[in-house]
């Protein structure tokens, strides 16, 4: 083999460990629940927020927005009481998207196809939940 063979071979092979060193650095993503939660008995007001939670959050933020690991925050959490993130807050999320600040789960995009008057049944359901697990 030639010099310059042996050192291409070479430089692959680095930037081979290097790839699959970096992989392995990869933190596990289990997509399972980060938090206990305590499902309260929904009253019929509120399952339109559920079915809408269902159908437009819970792929990330979870079953009973308990979170999900590796892809989205529990929403039944400290964090997001109404004292410090509002129903505004939520309204702000779902149209802008949410900058990662929290968290290491990179941002939240924009989520399309739901009106406001949705996002706001979605969070009295949250708010549900939140107040069943001693969040309020
Ligand atoms: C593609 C994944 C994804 C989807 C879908 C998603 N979210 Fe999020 N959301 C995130 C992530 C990640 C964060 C955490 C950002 C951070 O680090 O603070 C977040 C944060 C939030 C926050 C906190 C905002 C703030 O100001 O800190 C709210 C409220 C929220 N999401 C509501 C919702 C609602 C309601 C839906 C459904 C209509 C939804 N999200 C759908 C990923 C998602």
């Amino acid at each position: 083999m030639s010099t310059s063979v042996r050192l291409v071979v070479f430089i692959a092979l680095a930037a081979l460990a290097v790839w699959w060193f970096a992989l392995r650095a990869e933190p596990e993503t289990t997509g399972a629940a980060l938090v206990d939660i305590v499902v309260p008995d929904l009253p019929q007001s509120i399952r339109q927020g559920e079915s809408l939670f269902n159908a437009n959050c819970a792929s990330c933020h979870g079953a009973n927005a308990a979170g999900r690991d590796g892809l989205a925050p529990p929403l039944v959490h400290k964090f997001y009481e109404p004292n410090h993130h509002g129903d505004a807050a939520f309204q702000l999320a779902v149209q802008n998207g949410v900058r990662a600040h929290h968290w290491q789960f990179g941002n939240m995009p924009p989520v399309e196809n739901i009106t406001p008057d949705e996002v706001a049944q979605v969070t009295a359901y949250i708010r549900v939940l939140q107040r069943a697990n001693g969040i309020q």
